[in-house]
């Protein structure tokens, strides 16, 4: 992984899936491949389960370590925008899930598989 490419996942455990992650996965991966068609800059990919399923739609930022919850179709720009470094990062959706599950995501995240 280059310096510069970023890896965001979308959760796609029970909870987030009821909630309609599905399309935000699709929408969100349209919208980066329409300006990175190549994936060169950002990876969008599913992720079983986060563990924040009451703050669904969840969504990660990697290596930023960004823990977005709470995701709405119409937030998307504005993700998309950070992730492909032309903005910043949507502070508005982090801070929803205790600090041990992000640590845990991240310790996932972290280790390699
Ligand atoms: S279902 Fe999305 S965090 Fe668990």
């Amino acid at each position: 992984m280059s310096d510069e490419q970023r890896l965001v996942y979308v959760c796609e455990g029970g909870d987030c899936t009821e909630r309609g992650s599905g399309d935000i996965h699709d929408k969100l991966k349209e919208q980066a491949l329409a300006v990175d068609p190549d994936e060169e800059k950002v990876r969008v990919r599913r992720y079983p389960c986060f563990g924040g399923c009451e703050c669904g739609i969840n969504v990660t930022v990697y290596p930023d370590k960004l823990f977005y919850s709470h995701v709405k179709e119409e937030d998307l720009p504005d993700v998309v925008k950070h992730v492909l470094g032309e903005g910043p990062a949507v502070d508005r959706l982090t801070g929803a899930v205790e600090p041990d599950i992000e640590e845990m995501a991240w310790m996932m995240l972290d280790s390699p598989y």
